[in-house]
């Protein structure tokens, strides 16, 4: 297993591309079983994610080819025999899910392992299956499975639930009624973005999708979809990296130029960057009207101090939980006590007690944590727990007086492509080493 061994105190300069959006490639990649031409995708993020996806699909008839230059994937169904997403895959990445709907509109059945609770908290599948069901499917669960199956037509569907919508399962029910008969209407869908460059792709593949990105999502239903046009589908920024590198500039006190830096699609966080006292700045000069640009280079630096803030996590367009821990780490930095309420995973901090390992004074209460700042964070080992909060760690790591190391950085691999390499190229000092090295 590795580890990161960070010598912190150093401020991060220089510049640094944020990758393709992994939550946006996951379902995109699933979509390709809705046909059996291929499915191009540009800037498919390196990570272990994907290449788990890569494999559940090359068991469901779906080559994949990869050009690891070019970040390019394609994707083509070959066989549609096999409608079975086996658990020794799904078990090991949640967004095994995603491939339910598309399985089930286009084969007409399909078993997909029912994801287990993960580290972030309960993960129910409830509202897919809700979806799914009011657009005709038959459900039931076989031994940990989802088997579901039936003639798909259009409804209306409901997938507002006690934390807001759900993004795969917006997803999900997205894919299915592409192909039904009639139309669908989804009120409460999610309105990530990842959700509109899934309707974007499906749409330029010959899909009738309109309103994502918004509560209401109208499908009216095809007989058939084609593949990617020429050139493929270009998947968006991924804004959490983009958000985990704003924060490591101001967090070390740098100054990073971050490009390709999905501007429109991070509002609540760069809001709140705003008031603790972290400036973005557009260095495109494009100020075509008032919609921040999908795609911009920013320049992200602190001016003095860092102020406590105030953050609650919400469905986008609110402040996204998958930055909370980040944000944690910074606000442990500022001069003041902020609150950090969770409202999506509310059991979703076990960065709480690593973090206090570094230094940080968090009292938690609930779903909520007082970040008692003006604090220098020290150098300790941690243990990483999941994705984002393995983040968290490496960010408060690179701000720490002296040597921390981080262990099981695997999850990091889930979703940040060669953190080390990114941050060792912006001046941090920071390696990956075999855990029994680190000690
Ligand atoms: N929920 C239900 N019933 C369901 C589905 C979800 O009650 O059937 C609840 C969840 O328990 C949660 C809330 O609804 O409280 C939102 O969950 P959602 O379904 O939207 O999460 P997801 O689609 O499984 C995606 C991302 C997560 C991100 C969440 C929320 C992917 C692959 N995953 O998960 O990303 O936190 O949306 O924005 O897109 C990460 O990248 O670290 C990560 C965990």
């Amino acid at each position: 297993m590795d580890s990161f061994v960070i010598q912190g105190g150093r401020p991060l300069r220089g510049t640094f591309r944020v990758h393709g959006s992994k939550n946006a490639a996951l379902p995109l990649m699933a979509a390709a079983l809705l046909t059996d031409q291929p499915v191009v995708l540009r800037d498919v993020p390196q990570l272990s994610d994907i290449r788990n996806l890569v494999g559940l699909l090359g068991t469901l008839g779906c080559e994949a080819e990869h050009d690891a230059a070019e970040r390019r994937l394609t994707l083509k169904v070959t066989d549609q025999s096999q409608c079975v997403a086996a658990y020794d895959i799904v078990r090991t990445m949640r967004a095994g899910i995603c491939v339910l709907g598309p399985l089930l509109a286009r084969r007409g059945r399909a078993k997909v392992s029912m994801p287990g609770g993960c580290a972030i908290g309960d993960r129910p599948v409830d509202l897919h299956l809700r979806g799914l069901r009011a657009l005709g499917a038959e459900i039931h669960l076989e031994n940990g499975y989802i088997a579901a199956e039936g003639k798909l037509r259009g409804a209306h569907v409901f997938l507002g639930g006690p934390n807001g919508s759900t993004v795969l399962g917006t997803d999900n029910v997205m894919c299915a009624a592409v192909l039904a008969e009639g139309t669908t209407i989804i009120e409460c869908a999610a309105c990530e973005p990842e959700v509109e460059d899934l309707a974007n792709m499906l749409n330029s593949m010959g899909a009738r999708i309109s309103g994502a990105g918004t509560p209401r999502i109208t499908i009216e239903g095809v007989e058939e979809l084609g593949g990617t046009p020429e050139g493929g589908h270009q998947v968006i920024p991924d804004r959490i990296e983009a958000g985990t590198y704003a924060i490591a500039s101001a967090i070390t006190g740098g100054e990073v130029t971050l490009e390709n830096f999905p501007t429109a699609s991070l509002t609540a966080a760069l809001d709140c960057l705003r008031q603790i006292g972290v400036t973005v700045e557009s260095l495109s000069g494009s100020k075509n009207g008032i919609a921040p640009p999908l795609r911009d280079d920013v320049r992200v630096r602190r001016i003095d101090g860092l102020h406590p803030a105030q953050i609650v996590t919400q469905p986008h367009p609110g402040f996204p939980t998958d930055l909370q821990a980040q944000f944690m780490a910074l606000l442990a930095m500022a001069e003041g006590n902020s609150i950090i309420t969770e409202k999506i995973y509310p059991d979703r901090f076990l960065h709480v007690a690593e973090l206090t390992r570094m230094g940080a004074e968090l009292i938690r209460t609930g779903a909520s944590v007082m970040v008692c700042g003006q604090k220098q964070l020290v150098g300790a080992p941690v243990m990483a727990s999941d994705l984002r909060a393995s983040a968290a760690l490496v960010l408060a790591g690179l701000a720490a007086r002296g040597r921390t190391v981080v262990n099981r950085v695997y999850h990091l691999d889930r979703g940040y492509e060669r953190m080390e390499l990114s941050l060792q190229a912006l001046g941090a000092q920071i390696e990956r080493v075999d855990q029994k090295d680190a000690e």
